[in-house]
Order: structure tokens, then sequence, then C-alpha cells
């Protein structure tokens, strides 16, 4: 096995408990074929931010509005990640949109995490809170989360990992966001991430 790691930029909006557990995975050795070189917010307040800092992570904040067009953010997040030689990108709550144009460029190279199992709650309008709302409202048993690749659909990319977390009967959207989170996301980010690492790295090595 080769000591070359691949190269992992975390990109985020909000809170970053999924850039957590990818910080605690690498911390405990479970994330060992990738390092995250880099965490890239799109909202200058995003809590994410403050972690990636308290674990000695560089951090880019790049704010649309600030740059006047989607072309011209997703020109600023490609510059950043081509000058820091990244080879792969996880979207950890990351809740801008990402053109075609941006993510043709890294096919198989963007990994996303979706707070539903998909094709359920899914695509255009379906993030955050609003996921488990949905679910709820349907009266959803089973939901839970999935790593998929990232191209051109929204959400559409193959999948990758998934778990399933059941649904009780007094659940808020808050309680059943935290729970699958908790069983989920937290765990199969990890496990997608140094899979897709030991892949990369395998390929670099041939
Ligand atoms: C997570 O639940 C993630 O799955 C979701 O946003 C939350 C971010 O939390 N992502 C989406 O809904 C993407 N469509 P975090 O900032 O604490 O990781």
């Amino acid at each position: 096995m080769s000591e070359k790691k691949a190269r992992i930029a975390v990109l985020v909006s909000g809170g970053g408990t999924n850039l957590q557990a990818l910080i605690g995975a690498q911390n405990r050795g479970l994330l060992h074929s990738g390092e995250i070189q880099l965490v890239i917010s799109n909202n200058a307040g995003a809590y994410a931010l403050e972690r990636a800092k308290k674990a000695g992570i560089p951090t880019r904040t790049i704010v649309k509005k600030e740059l006047g067009s989607q072309a011209a953010f997703e020109a600023a997040i490609r510059e950043t990640l081509e000058k820091q030689e990244i080879d792969l990108v996880v979207l950890a709550g990351f809740l801008a949109i990402l053109s075609e144009d941006f993510t043709s460029r890294y096919p198989k190279r963007i990994l996303n995490i979706h707070p539903s199992l998909i094709p359920s709650f899914c695509g255009a309008g379906y993030y955050g809170l609003r996921v488990h709302e949905e679910a709820l409202k349907k009266g959803v048993k089973v939901t839970g989360a999935t790593v998929h690749y990232v191209n051109e659909i929204p959400d559409g990319g193959e999948i990758l990992m998934q778990k399933a977390v059941s649904v009780r009967e007094n659940d808020t959207p808050e309680t059943l966001q935290k729970r699958v989170m908790r069983l989920a996301e937290w765990k199969i980010l990890p496990a997608a991430v140094e899979m897709v690492c030991q892949k990369l790295t395998e390929r670099n090595e041939a």
C-alpha cells in the first residue's frame, strides 16, 4: 500500500456536523486513505468554519452574491480546488446548487450526503429539515440517509451507501433529523468517503 492519500475538500453551508463526523473519523483512523485539506463554505457565518479551524484545517469562504453570478461562483470554487490539487469533493450539507458545467468536470469525484433514502424525498427543493417534514407528512415508517456521486441531476447520481432509520410516532422534523444524522449520516458519510478514497489511491498506484 502506498502512503499517498487522496486530497479531500469538504464543501459546507451550515452547522457542519457531517464535517465533524469526517474529522472524527480521520482522527480515529477510520478515514485513512484520504485527508481533508480544505473546507469551503458558501456562507461566512457557517459554524462548520469554526469546526474546521478548531481542527487546524484551512478554510475558504466563497459567496455567490459577492461574485455576482453562478459562473463566477463556480469558477472561484474550481480555482481553489485546482490550487490545492483536490482529488475528491465532499458536499457535507452544502446547500448551493452546482451546475452541470461544474459537476461534469469531476465525474465520480464529488460525493453528497442526502438525509433520506433516495429516490424518496429528494431532488430540487429537498434539503435540510424540509426533507424530514415531507417524510412525516407522507407518513413513511422508515427513512434514512444516502451517500451518492454527484452528477447533473439533483440527487440523481449513483448511490454508494444507504442506511435506514425507523420513524417514531411522536417524531417532529427536528427529532427525526437528529436521529437520521446520528444513526445514519455520521456513519455512512465517513465510510463512503474512505471507500472512494481507497479506490482513488489504488488507481493512482496502478
Ligand atoms: C444534513 O442533514 C445533510 O444531510 C443535509 O443538510 C444537513 C447539514 O447538516 N443536506 C441536504 O439536505 C442536501 N440536500 P450539517 O451541516 O450539520 O452537516
